[in-house]
């Protein structure tokens, strides 16, 4: 996936205590060690020291929840968990309803729940109390297109597949944004409103930023919306991910050229494994020309980007902000700097993909200009990608044309990926992001997913999730530091001076996550208490907790080197001591994903996405039904992803 100015990067191989020591540094290390958080080199005591250090000086409330292979949400004791908002469920007032199954209309899906519940965001309304009630922006991040129609993939290649089924896909793709509220028992409904509305892979946007000379100032929808992101001026942030599964074509003819292929495009898009052959799984490019990658205008390099949008106004028009660059987004961590400029921290995430960050050229200043157009800091800025040096140290490479290794184009026109000439515009680095951070010779890491800042500190934490080729194409370093990584890390670095905009940075790693009964010593992790594997999503609260969130594929969930860390969960994590506490567990098949919380930090919002999810290697993808009907059960549904609310029954304060 990476090109060979990448792979000629190569350090000296060391042993894992080494770079683990290293990483940590000596004073860290040693305090690590004493406090179990160097648990390769502690086997054995791991565990005894770990509950020395809970039992003392934890700051959680809270008894954790042991491991679950369950069908169901499982949280702490004094805590409740209920069903708020499910693929299908409408967005506003009564309808349309959703079938069991699966027979609603492209139409009805337009105005109901997508499917894939990712990151999302709680906004309030102006002049209403935000404990009580609010907007909910939820992400819906991709389709299973055997769940979402009554007959599954059918027809099946080479019979044509119907517009009605390609735009019921795109359809529950996007955004939802509903209104919210507590009910007389306390208990969150949706209920009706005018903000409601539904943002899917055909909404109208406007592009804005340097792409705009390449690829145009409109488009119709966004996909594959993962994590999510917002701004101080009160917008939400949507990030494309997987953008590239979507497109294909059916010109066999059709050959990829290299930016294509560097952002994973294929003939068939994603496809499903189904009796020894590979079926495509959403042919929107059989009977929607802008996702056949024939086309010659094709819509290929309109997506992958952030996403902004004004919850509060259901009329506005998303605009898709290209100075944050063009990859598989994760989410956007936005923070300001000490001079109030807008700098936004973002994961690419692929295997050995790499880390950005945004900063505006002008500030932020809202006393100045109250209610300006703030989302032109998000057109008018410098993108940089991090080196991470295995001294411990940092660096922001800056990408723009002309430095850092990357050639500016000899003309006004553009280089990559429109014409053979290797340079590159301010239009091709937002569009051909990649590439040029290939030139600028980024650290390739292991699956950066969400980004977090903590609230006082400005220090960054991130989500390694895995990476099954570390060691092949890309050798161990400090910042990646184990081959074959299964169960990711999650590493966190300070800014110098503390100050976001600034371009140097110190890291070390915050735990490697992993299984304690896993026969390899480095595949065991460092985790202080409850052990997990695959973190993906990340937040802090307003208190400093980090909230963890876990994505094991449900390939391997529950059995081999999982085998122990059951079904995914949700824990609480001490940036300080390091302690980790298991806090909620998914239903089977489900990763969780995206959470929120209310200002009084009473009402946590947690995402369920695709619960039953089958172990796709022993699974035939046409029986939706045999891993998981959660949550409708006994009422005969098919799974469906949902937004969960959890909250004590004390009323308290989550976490505490
Ligand atoms: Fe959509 Fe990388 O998770
Ligand atoms: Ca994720
Ligand atoms: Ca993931
Ligand atoms: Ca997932």
């Amino acid at each position: 996936m990476n090109s060979d100015s990448n792979a000629s990067r190569k350090t000296p191989r060391r042993t894992f205590s080494e770079i683990v020591q290293s990483a940590l540094g000596r004073r860290d290390f040693l305090q690590a060690s004493l406090s179990g958080a160097c648990g390769a080199l502690l086997v054995g005591t791991l565990g005894d020291r770990v509950s020395a250090t809970t039992q003392t000086s934890s700051r959680f409330g809270f008894a954790n929840v042991p491991v679950s292979a369950s069908n169901t949400v499982v949280v702490p004791e004094g805590y409740v968990a209920e069903v708020l908002y499910r693929w299908g469920d409408p967005i506003n007032g009564l309808g349309p309803l959703f079938s069991a199954d699966a027979s609603n209309t492209a139409a009805e899906q337009q105005l109901q729940a997508g499917m894939g519940h990712d990151g999302m965001e709680y906004f309030a309304i102006p002049g209403v109390d935000p404990n009580e009630r609010g907007l909910l922006a939820v992400n819906h991040e991709y389709t299973d297109q055997v769940l979402l129609f009554s007959d599954g993939l059918a027809p099946l290649p080479p019979a044509a597949i119907p517009l009605e089924k390609v735009r019921k896909s795109q359809y529950a793709h996007g955004v939802s944004i509903v209104e919210i509220a507590r009910d007389a028992n306390r208990a969150w409904r949706v209920v009706e409103s005018d903000r409601a509305r539904r943002i899917t892979a055909c909404t109208p946007m406007r592009i804005a930023g340097p792409a705009v000379s390449r690829v145009g100032t409109t488009v119709a929808g966004t996909v594959n919306n993962c994590a999510a992101g917002r701004t101080p001026w009160g917008t939400y942030l949507t990030c494309e991910e997987n953008f590239n599964g979507v497109f294909g074509t059916t010109q066999n003819h059709f050959v990829l050229n290299d930016h294509l292929r560097r952002y994973g495009f294929s003939k068939r898009g994603y496809t499903y494994p189904m009796d020894g052959t590979d079926v495509p799984a959403f042919r929107w490019y059989e009977c929607d020309q802008r996702f056949d990658l024939a086309d010659p205008n094709n819509d290929a390099d309109r997506f992958g980007y952030v996403v902004e949008v004004d919850p509060l106004d259901p009329n506005s028009i998303p605009v898709k902000r290209t100075a944050l660059g063009r990859f598989k987004h994760e989410n956007a961590a936005l923070v300001l700097s000490r001079d109030g400029r807008v700098v936004v921290y973002m994961g690419d995430d692929e295997r050995n993909e790499y880390i950005y960050k945004y900063i505006s050229a002008d500030r932020y200043q809202p006393d100045k200009n109250p209610g300006g157009d703030y989302g032109r800091l998000l057109d008018e800025g410098t993108l940089y990608v991090a080196k991470f040096s295995d001294d411990g140290k940092g660096e922001w490479l800056a990408l723009r044309a002309g430095e850092n290794g990357i050639p500016k184009t000899s003309s006004n026109s553009h280089g990559l990926g429109v014409n053979d000439q290797p340079g590159f515009s301010d239009a091709d680095i937002a569009v051909c992001t990649r590439e040029a951070a290939d030139r600028a010779g980024a650290t390739p890491m292991d699956r950066p997913e969400w980004i977090a800042v903590h609230p006082d500190t400005k220090e960054v934490f991130v989500s390694l999730t895995n990476n099954s080729t570390r060691g092949d194409a890309h050798p161990t370093d400090a910042a990646n530091p184990r081959e074959k990584n299964i169960f990711g890390h999650i590493l966190r670095w300070h800014e110098e001076h503390d100050d976001p905009a600034a371009t140097q940075f110190q890291w070390r790693v915050f735990l490697l996550a992993g299984n304690p009964s896993h026969s390899s010593v480095t595949q065991q992790g460092n985790v202080a208490g409850d052990a997990f594997g695959c973190p993906d999503g990340l937040r802090f609260d307003s208190t400093g907790v980090l909230w963890i969130q876990t994505d094991m594929s449900a390939k391997y969930m529950g059995n081999s080197d999982f085998k122990e860390l059951g079904n995914n969960m949700m824990l609480a994590a001490d940036p300080e001591s390091g302690e980790v506490r298991r806090f909620l567990t998914g239903p089977r098949g489900c990763e969780i994903t995206g959470n929120a919380m209310t200002p009084d930090r009473c009402t946590l919002f947690v995402n369920i996405q695709h619960p039953g999810e089958p172990p796709d290697d022993t699974s035939d993808p046409r029986d939706p039904h045999q891993f998981s009907d959660w949550p409708d059960g006994g009422r005969g549904g098919r799974p469906r992803s949902a937004t969960i609310v959890v909250r004590r029954t004390d009323g308290a304060p989550i976490g505490t």
